[in-house]
């Protein structure tokens, strides 16, 4: 079915072009979209990318798997990441009915592909962007999997919200987070929301950037929307305060400063309908990992 596009609304075309064809949208828990506007308007304005490619996605004839791989396989980590943090969560055996918590979950393709992997494991995705939140709904819709994957609509830092979230879902087999504790300026708040919904033993896995003394802390604020970032100490004093206890961490500092710098020329080279934030936002990360002492990794946290 085609719609024609209002080149002068894009925004609201597209939300009624795909409310038309598919309706899923995120549980609502939080019921303002709120600071995340102000904090990373990037994420508030790329539909000349990845939200293009989803429209001609999901309004093309049919959405299976193999059409939505290329946009998934756009995404941070990829397939490979999405099946090492089972692994490190613990979760990879395919006969258990594990229940997997996503905090900031974005389009939710993380969630998709392992769920792919484990046939009878449910999901959860938590995310503060209503645009992303209702997008991903859609997509995991489009794909059959509406049972499998639940997404809220919520904020992580919010008790009251994730109490209610905790009523409808009890407590999870394991949690984590790609690229998104970095954007939270109350990291205590968010580990204890995690510890919150976690049965004992089980493991929070949070792929985050962290502090050094050469970092760069006003360039990762105005340029990448850091808040608040912490020194892997730091970091880890804090899970303990919350509940964690065993944590680790292993550096991915120099696989970043070659990831983000290949990422930045793949874009520029591969993609057709760029969207200019969107390529200053990738030179800006390549920069910050090349030359204003851009650090992190990987944390991992058993609850005690
Ligand atoms: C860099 S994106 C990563 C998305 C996804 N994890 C991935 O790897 O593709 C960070 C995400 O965290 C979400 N986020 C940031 N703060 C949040 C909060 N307080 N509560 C829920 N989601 C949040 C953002 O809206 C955004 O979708």
């Amino acid at each position: 079915m085609e719609f024609a596009i209002d080149q002068n609304n894009l925004e609201k075309d597209l939300d009624f072009a795909l409310e038309k064809k598919w309706s899923a949208k995120a549980i609502p828990i939080a019921c303002e979209f709120g600071e995340i506007k102000e904090i990373m308007s990037l994420y508030n304005d790329d539909k000349y990318s990845n939200y293009w490619s989803i429209r001609n996605i999901l309004l093309g004839d049919s959405v299976n798997y193999p059409a939505l791989s290329h946009f998934i396989y756009m995404r941070y980590g990829g397939d490979e990441l999405a099946r090492k943090t089972l692994e490190d969560l613990n979760t990879l055996d395919p006969n258990k009915s594990y229940r997997i918590l996503n905090a900031g979950s974005g389009f939710g393709s993380d969630m998709i592909e392992q769920a792919k992997l484990l046939p009878k494991a449910k999901f959860c995705g938590i995310e503060y962007n209503k645009r992303y939140a209702d997008l991903s709904a859609k997509i995991i819709q489009a794909l059959g999997m509406e049972e499998r994957i639940k997404i809220y609509y919520a904020n992580l830092t919010d008790p009251d919200q994730i109490k209610e979230i905790h009523a409808k879902e009890g407590f999870f087999d394991g949690a984590y987070s790609n690229l998104v504790v970095l954007h939270i300026k109350n990291k205590a708040s968010l580990y204890q929301s995690i510890s919150n919904l976690l049965k004992a033993r089980a493991i929070y896995r949070n792929e985050d950037y962290t502090r050094q003394e050469k970092t760069n802390l006003k360039f990762a604020e105005e340029k990448i929307g850091c808040q608040n970032l912490l020194t892997i100490e730091e970091m880890i004093q804090l899970a303990h305060s919350s509940g964690f206890s065993n944590s680790s961490f292993s550096c991915l500092t120099d696989y970043w400063q070659e990831f983000t710098l290949q990422r930045k020329n793949n874009y520029l080279e591969n993609v057709l309908q760029r969207s200019k934030k969107k390529e200053m936002f990738f030179q800006d990360v390549a920069e910050f990992f090349s030359d204003h002492g851009g650090c992190g990794g990987v944390f991992k946290h058993l609850k005690k």
